[in-house]
Formats: C-alpha cells, sequence, structure tokens
C-alpha cells in the first residue's frame, strides 16, 4: 500500500498508511507514553482529520497514561456507564471498561445485566451520541483479545453521505433526530431500566447531517441510539433510518479491524460509525480500554 506525508510537512513526525480505499490509516513507531511535541499533536490531528479512524499498534499505556495521552486533545469524558456503576472493575473513572470482566478479573456470568447491556456495541453506532453534547474522538487500546471474533468495524459517514443519491441529501439535511440509550438497548430487547436510569436516559435532539469543520464535508450523524425523527411519525422514522444505515454500513464502506494486543485505534465520533463483533464471551477474556473526548457543542449549536 502506499504510504502518505502530504497532510504533514517534510519532516513529518508520522507516515500513514492507508488501509481502507475509503478512510482508515496505520502509523506505526509511535510511542504515546511521553507528553507529545506541538508537531506531533498536529500530525496526529492532521491524520484524524483525514482518514476518521487511525490505527497505532504497539501501545503499552497503563490507564492513567492513556487518560493523560487523551487529555492532550479535549476534554475527556466522565464514564457513561450506566448500569451498576457500583460495581466497577476499574478505578480511574475515565475509562470506559470495554471488556466481559468483573471487579473480580472473571468473565462475568452469562445473565449478568452489564453483558446484557454491552450487547448493544454490536450495533453500529456513535460514542455518547445520547449525551446532550456528544463524543470528539474515542481512542480503544487493546490488552487482551480473544483467539476469533472481536473485530471492531467502522464506516466513514462522510462517505456514506456523498455516496447518497441527491434527491434523499435534500430530503434529510434539514432534520433532528432524537438519541437515547433506551433506543439502543430496546432494539435487543433490554428493556429493563430502573425509573432513575431512565430519567438520565432522556432522548436528546441532534441534526442527522453534519458538518465535519477540519475536512469541510458533510457527514450523516446515524446511531442505533436513534428513536425518532422530529416531525415524523416513528414508524416512518424508523424506516428511514434503517434504510440509511443499510446504506451507509454496505460491505464496500467497512473497515473491519483485527486486533493485535497493544493496538490503539482512535476514531472520530462526529464523522464515523462502529461496532463490535461477536465472539465467545462466555469463554474467552476480551479487554480494551476507552477514553472519550468531549465535542465542543451539541450538534444543533455547530453550524452546518
Ligand atoms: C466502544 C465500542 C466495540 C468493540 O469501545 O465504543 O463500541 O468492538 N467497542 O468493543
Ligand atoms: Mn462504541
Amino acid at each position: 500500500m502506499s504510504t502518505d506525508t502530504a497532510s504533514i510537512d517534510k519532516d513529518s513526525v508520522l507516515t500513514c498508511t492507508p488501509i481502507h480505499p475509503h478512510f482508515a490509516a496505520r502509523v506505526e513507531g509511535m510511542d504515546f507514553r511521553k507528553p507529545l511535541s506541538d508537531e506531533q499533536k498536529a500530525a496526529v490531528k492532521a491524520a484524524m482529520d483525514k482518514y476518521a479512524v487511525v490505527v497505532f499498534p504497539g501501545q503499552t499505556m497503563d490507564d492513567d497514561e492513556q487518560e493523560a495521552f487523551a487529555r492532550q486533545f479535549g476534554e475527556v469524558e466522565e464514564t457513561p456507564t450506566l448500569v451498576d456503576q457500583s460495581r466497577r472493575r476499574l478505578p480511574n473513572l475515565k475509562i470506559n471498561d470495554i471488556s466481559n470482566l468483573g471487579p473480580d478479573g472473571e468473565i462475568w456470568p452469562a445473565d449478568d445485566r452489564r453483558r446484557m447491556f454491552n450487547l448493544g456495541n454490536l450495533l453500529w453506532h456513535s460514542d455518547s451520541s445520547f449525551k446532550p453534547t456528544p463524543a470528539y474522538w474515542s481512542m480503544l487500546q487493546a490488552k487482551v483479545i480473544p483467539p476469533v471474533g472481536g473485530e471492531t468495524e467502522f464506516v466513514d459517514m462522510r462517505v456514506a453521505w456523498e455516496h447518497l443519491p441527491e434527491e434523499l441529501k435534500e430530503e434529510v439535511i434539514d432534520l433532528t433526530a432524537y438519541h437515547s440509550l433506551i433506543y439502543s438497548r430496546s432494539q435487543l430487547g433490554f428493556d429493563e431500566f430502573s425509573p432513575e436510569e431512565a430519567e438520565r436516559c432522556k432522548p436528546v435532539p441532534q441534526r442527522l447531517v453534519r458538518l465535519h469543520k477540519e475536512s469541510g464535508r458533510l457527514s450523516l450523524y446515524l446511531s442505533a441510539h436513534i428513536g425518532a425523527i422530529e416531525g415524523w411519525s416513528r414508524p416512518e422514522a424508523m424506516a428511514l433510518i434503517r434504510h440509511l444505515t443499510e446504506f451507509a454500513t454496505q460491505r464496500e464502506f467497512v473497515y473491519s479491524h483485527e486486533w493485535s494486543v497493544g493496538d490503539l485505534v482512535i476514531w472520530d465520533n462526529r464523522c464515523t460509525m462502529h461496532r463490535g463483533t461477536r465472539f465467545a464471551d462466555k469463554t474467552y477474556p476480551r479487554d480494551l480500554r476507552r477514553v472519550t473526548l468531549m465535542d465542543s457543542a451539541p450538534t444543533l449549536e455547530q453550524p452546518r
């Protein structure tokens, strides 16, 4: 594959190798345990703005180092663990525990409520789209991976937008969608929310089409968390969302990441969707850690 240093100047501090025809790149040889220089930060940002998903193999950051790495690029979200907040495995509250492990390090029981809840990650989504100010970048580092399965798949929603038929673009460009964790979980039949949890999961409005300002490209903003469109009946809304999601995730648009231990994958939630894929999660441990940055404002307050 060709390499690309075009987005970065001559003495580039990193080299991007594209790993998919439409988006996504790989950058070798970075060690993110130490603070980055301004040039390195700018180069990471340039790579992200162009490729939307960037893989940095060979990382060895512990949780605190991963948090410190993330802070160099923006404001870190509180972990949004909705279900059973008290039974955490990892002490650092900025780390989102993307694993099938309980506090004792054992694979959790098959009927565990957290397991049921986390199965929602198998649906195409954008992180924290259910929060008034949703996510900017997610940074996911692999610690333990299963022998087969458990890939993470990605699509670039700018690519999806650019391939949509013109009539459909016109129809959807000004729509507002409502996002909630309850909508995504109910798609899998998970509906055991306490009144407090339901209160914390009130649907939030987001633009359906966003401007990705750094690249100047428009992007479809879809997520499994969508459950309604302003001014539309729910069946019509959900049929449209399903149509757009199927279009955006057609196979030629998908990059499927097969994990190696030490991979750090960063994705831009403003212009991508992702989903986990199934693996034998009652047999094998899978342990990934995510730090998530917040976007600057609710999407309705951002220019389009
Ligand atoms: C996430 C996520 C999917 C996976 O970390 O935000 O959706 O493959 N992960 O674990
Ligand atoms: Mn996710």
